[in-house]
């Protein structure tokens, strides 16, 4: 059910688990909406595997620190969007592509789709060329459903307590990252569940089970 290209299909071992990613802008409530469909599935009798971008390997959160350290402040567009896809190829190969391949749901609160809104859009790389690189850095692993909670830049940032190097952007960047999302989502309504991120959360929650729950019955058995 994950897709997976054929040149990758020996990277991402069997994979017929359920692969969800949240994306947001800043301060749209993705880390709550994660937590709260793995702990729904989890009691529906689901293995989940509830993880976050960067990161979710030791050396992966390794890159993370140096992602988003503010004392980077000027880091080079380019060394900023291989570090994402390198943390992201490790995050793959050693904790999404075996958990995918023993069947287990995984929900990563964001994915490639981050890369290709703050790397490719916001900072000017082009989407495309972040496409590609994540392309290789992923082995072609998409998610099977990707939830995009939407929310203005403004009122997003509001939420954000203490800023890291990226959240640091002005508003505009912000708005720029808000305005992509919505452009991938709108591009592939199948693969997409965008909803308005200052909904009730419980409303929201329940619509997320809902799509989550619809995949999973649909999914091959074993
Ligand atoms: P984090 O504190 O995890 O923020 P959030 O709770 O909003 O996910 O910080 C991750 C930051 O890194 C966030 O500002 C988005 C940014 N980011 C990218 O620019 N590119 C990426 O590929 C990813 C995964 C995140």
């Amino acid at each position: 059910m994950t897709s997976v290209s054929s040149a990758a299909a020996a990277d991402a071992p069997c994979a017929r688990g359920l692969f969800v990613a949240f994306e947001g802008g800043e301060g749209a409530g993705k880390s709550t909406q994660a937590r709260l469909l793995a702990d729904a599935l989890r009691a529906a009798g689901h293995e989940v595997v509830l993880t976050r971008e960067p990161g979710g390997t030791p050396a992966a959160e390794a890159m993370r620190a140096v992602v988003l350290d503010p004392q980077f402040a000027g880091l080079d567009a380019r060394a900023e969007a291989l570090l994402y896809a390198a943390s992201r190829a490790e995050h793959v190969a050693r904790l999404i592509a075996p958990a995918l391949g023993r069947g287990a749901v995984v929900i990563t609160d964001r994915y490639v789709d981050s890369s290709i809104a703050y790397q490719g859009v916001a900072r000017g790389l082009g989407p495309d060329v972040v496409g590609q690189i994540n392309l290789w850095a992923t082995g072609s692993l998409q998610p099977d459903l990707t939830v995009l909670l939407d929310v203005e830049a403004a009122a997003g940032l509001a939420r954000v307590v203490e800023p890291n190097r990226l959240e640091s952007e002005p508003e505009a960047f912000h708005a720029v990252v808000v305005q992509a999302f919505r452009a991938l989502a709108f591009g592939d309504p199948d693969r997409y569940l965008a909803l308005p991120a200052v909904g009730e959360r419980d409303d929201i929650a329940a619509a997320i089970l809902a799509r989550v729950e619809s995949l999973l019955r649909a999914r091959p058995t074993p």
